[in-house]
């Protein structure tokens, strides 16, 4: 942690729940840099060169429509293969603190809406409650055919490509390059970012939109913004307050200065 951390935290902490009065409309994005912790790939990163995604696959050959109507089965196989690891690993410290962070700004008279572009599930195993999955998740598949979801056994399909239950080509439920976010997840970000007084980016490289410009709608709406992340970052400069760090080491040192609710 550097210097300066424990200050900024405890000015984070005041901003959260200002004495004398309800806690604050928090807003928190994430994204593949809380799941690092638990052993789960990042994208992009220069820290993790060797370990990131983007560096040993091409998204334009796994991450596209057009990818998967080419070749179903290699993309398939590799979204089972990470489907796989998601369900291996565990949520970690990150993840704990922010359901717990939840919690307590929700039973102090605030509101916390957690955007996460991770498709992982972490979040939710370890006990947030009010997630926007942006990205859609790769726990759930969807047939191409209906648009039915369902959640395959924990062991990897039979074969490949797989079909759904009406005999069309299974997909994972997640949103890849080209294609819209959903549009709940979308209108409940916008709704949120109105009336935002404390905005968090945590663990997201700030270069996939539109989830990279929410930062930007949260200080247009005067929010306080902070940045947890172990590196530099597009956005880095237009927040308030940036913090250089493991997003595992640095939440509950926040949850600290909050009392350790
Ligand atoms: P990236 O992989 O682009 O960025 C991860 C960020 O986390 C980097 O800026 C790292 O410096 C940071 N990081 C790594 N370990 C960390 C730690 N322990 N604590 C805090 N920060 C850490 O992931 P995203 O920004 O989520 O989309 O990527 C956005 C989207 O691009 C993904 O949802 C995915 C990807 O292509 C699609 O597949 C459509």
């Amino acid at each position: 942690m550097q210097p300066q951390t424990p200050d900024i935290l405890r000015l984070i902490a005041s901003k959260l729940c200002p004495p004398n009065s309800r806690a604050a409309h928090v807003m928190v994005l994430t994204g593949a840099g809380i799941s690092a912790e638990s052993g789960l790939r990042t994208f992009r990163g220069s820290e993790r060169d060797m370990f990131t995604l983007w560096k040993d696959f091409d998204p334009q050959t796994l991450a596209t429509p057009e990818a998967f109507g080419r070749d179903p089965e290699m993309v398939s196989r590799w979204y089972d293969w990470r489907r796989l690891g998601c369900l291996a690993a565990e949520p970690n410290a990150g993840h704990l603190a922010l359901a717990r962070l939840e919690r307590f700004i929700t039973g102090n008279g605030g509101s916390f809406t957690l955007l996460t572009q991770n498709v992982d599930r972490l979040h939710q195993r370890a006990g947030s409650r009010n997630v926007v999955e942006l990205h859609g998740s790769i726990i759930e598949w969807r047939c191409t055919r209906t648009g039915m979801l369902s959640t395959p056994p924990t062991t990897a399909f039979e074969s490949f490509p797989p079909k759904s239950a009406a005999g069309a080509l299974l997909r994972p439920n997640v949103v890849w390059f080209g294609e819209m976010l959903p549009e709940a997840a979308l209108a409940a970000a916008a709704d949120g970012l109105e009336r935002v007084e404390v905005f968090f980016s945590i663990g997201t490289s700030s270069v996939v939109y539109p989830a990279a410009g929410f930062v930007h709608q949260a200080n247009a709406a005067g929010a306080f913004t902070v940045e947890i992340n172990a590196e530099d970052t597009p956005i880095s400069r237009a927040v308030d307050r940036t913090i250089r760090g493991a997003a595992g080491t640095i939440l509950p040192a926040l949850l600290q200065q909050l009392g350790n609710p």
